[in-house]
């Protein structure tokens, strides 16, 4: 079984969210595949409205406040209402682009878990941390800020999403990917327990697209993964979900 799921980012407008689901055809994935999709929050319930049932749909981001004067954001409870069963949480571009920390990426996964919806939390390195050998400490810090959190979830998803491979054709290596994830692994089962971790999904982000999901589905410990520029087109999407193995 895998998940696929597609982050569309600050792509395709309500009407164009049902246009996309007008054309998506699902039929021929095997139902043992899990298929997400996370439209811009104005469209979650354009989504929601015309997915078909086993599309589920998910928000890519929220406030951890239940209400009030945060010009501009969205509460988790607003985006379950829409329709979202699943939140993104800490995606390295709120991370890089909009500053935000580990604490506030703890709040949101908490809020996220407190409306009911999986927390999608994603880690991942830039290329300078890389490059300096500290993949597996910037997984661990940005994992270890939201585990008192996990604790509490039915569901958890983790999403390794190494920055330099986000939308720049660069794409992890399928044994870079697995051993991100075993990195993530060991600290969920010291953490969760091993039962708790084994249930936890661990998805891989970055220029995933149909030519290379296969291999990279297909490596040891990945769940399945997070799709950014490949999924905002029905076809691509429907054959990154008919390459998983
Ligand atoms: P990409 O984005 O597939 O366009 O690289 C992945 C993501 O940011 O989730």
């Amino acid at each position: 079984m895998s998940i696929i799921a597609g982050n569309w980012k600050m792509v395709r407008s309500p009407a164009a969210t049902r246009t996309f689901f007008g054309q998506l055809r699902v039929d021929d994935v095997p139902s043992r595949h899990e298929l997400l999709i996370f439209p811009p929050a104005i469209s979650l319930v354009a989504a929601a409205e015309a997915r078909p049932a086993r599309v589920r749909v998910g928000v890519q981001n929220i406030h951890w406040e239940e209400e009030g004067a945060f010009t501009g954001e969205v509460s988790a409870e607003m985006a379950r209402e829409a329709g979202a069963e699943f939140a993104l949480i800490g995606h390295s571009e709120r991370r890089h682009l909009f500053g935000e920390t580990d604490e506030q990426v703890a709040l949101k996964t908490g809020a996220a878990i407190r409306h009911g919806l999986v927390p999608v939390v994603c880690v991942g390195e830039t290329l300078e941390e890389r490059r300096a050998g500290m993949v597996d400490d910037v997984i661990l810090r940005q994992l270890d800020a939201v585990l008192p959190e996990l604790a509490l979830s039915a569901r958890v998803l983790i999403a390794y999403e190494p920055v330099w491979a986000i939308g720049t054709g660069e794409t992890a290596t399928p044994s870079d990917a697995s051993s991100a994830h075993r990195t993530v692994r060991r600290r969920l089962a010291e953490a969760l327990g091993g039962e708790a971790a084994a249930r936890v999904g661990v998805l891989y982000g970055g220029s995933v697209k149909p030519a290379n999901a296969r291999e990279l589905l297909a490596a040891p410990d990945v769940d399945g993964v997070l799709v950014g520029g490949a999924s905002v087109d029905p076809a691509s999407y429907v054959a990154i979900a008919l390459a998983a193995p």
